[in-house]
């Protein structure tokens, strides 16, 4: 609780970015995911690998945003039910969280550009930084699968920690992210 007794929270721009960015992960994940699966139509295959390839560069750009935001408006304390391993634990996660995103967008990027395929609304911005390059674009796709297996772990603990937080222990950590604006 801050002095006046409301709770403590991190600034609005940073909880709404937050939940914007929670909401882009949360379906690009899932899309990705199925969309490199045997026997999809044409069409959905076609309008999942769209959808993915244009929102991820929008998670990067987010997570900078999100980064240089945390900069300048450091993030509330934590409340005091909160030990300072745990504290350690979250700080952490959070790290690598930001960490395997920026990893899965640019891999992304090298991934689509490496292989030789569009990147269609991106393209007049970022199209063209990296030539065509078959060896590239495989060890791109390799390291983008093993950090969507990260990305899963590390999101479980989160959004675990997180519901813990919010519906168990009811501590005022869930209500420094919430609400989203
Ligand atoms: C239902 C889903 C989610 C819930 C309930 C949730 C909840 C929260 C809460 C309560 C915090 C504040 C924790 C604290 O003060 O220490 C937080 C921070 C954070 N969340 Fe989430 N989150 C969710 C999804 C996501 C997703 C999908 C991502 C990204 C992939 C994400 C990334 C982060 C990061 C990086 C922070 C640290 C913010 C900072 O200190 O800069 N969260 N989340
Ligand atoms: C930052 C958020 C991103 C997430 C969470 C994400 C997640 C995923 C996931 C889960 C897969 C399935 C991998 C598998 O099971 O093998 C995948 C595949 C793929 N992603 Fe992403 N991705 C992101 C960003 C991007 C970006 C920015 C691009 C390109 C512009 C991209 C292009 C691709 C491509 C082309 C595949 C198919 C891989 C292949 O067949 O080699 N992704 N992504």
């Amino acid at each position: 609780m801050s002095q006046t007794g409301e709770p403590l929270r991190y600034v609005s721009a940073a909880r709404a970015l937050h939940w914007v960015t929670a909401l882009l992960v949360l379906s690009t994940l899932p899309a990705g995911l199925v969309m490199v699966q045997e026997g999809l139509s044409r069409p959905l295959q076609n309008g999942l690998f769209l959808y993915h390839k244009n929102i991820g560069p929008i998670v990067l750009i987010l997570v900078m945003l999100r980064l240089v935001l945390r900069v300048l408006k450091r993030p509330p304390p934590m409340p005091d039910s909160v030990s300072r391993p745990q504290a350690i634990a979250a700080g952490v996660v959070h790290a690598l969280l930001y960490l395997t995103l920026l990893l899965m967008a640019v891999s992304g990027i090298i991934r689509v550009q490496a292989g030789g395929y569009p990147m269609e609304f991106w393209d007049p911005l970022m199209g063209g930084l990296i030539g065509r390059d078959e060896t590239l674009a495989e060890a791109a796709s390799a390291f983008h699968a093993l950090c969507k297996t990260v990305l899963i772990v590390l999101l479980a603990g989160h959004v675990g920690a997180a519901m813990i937080h919010g519906l168990i222990k009811r501590d005022g950590v869930f209500s420094r992210m919430w609400p989203p604006v």
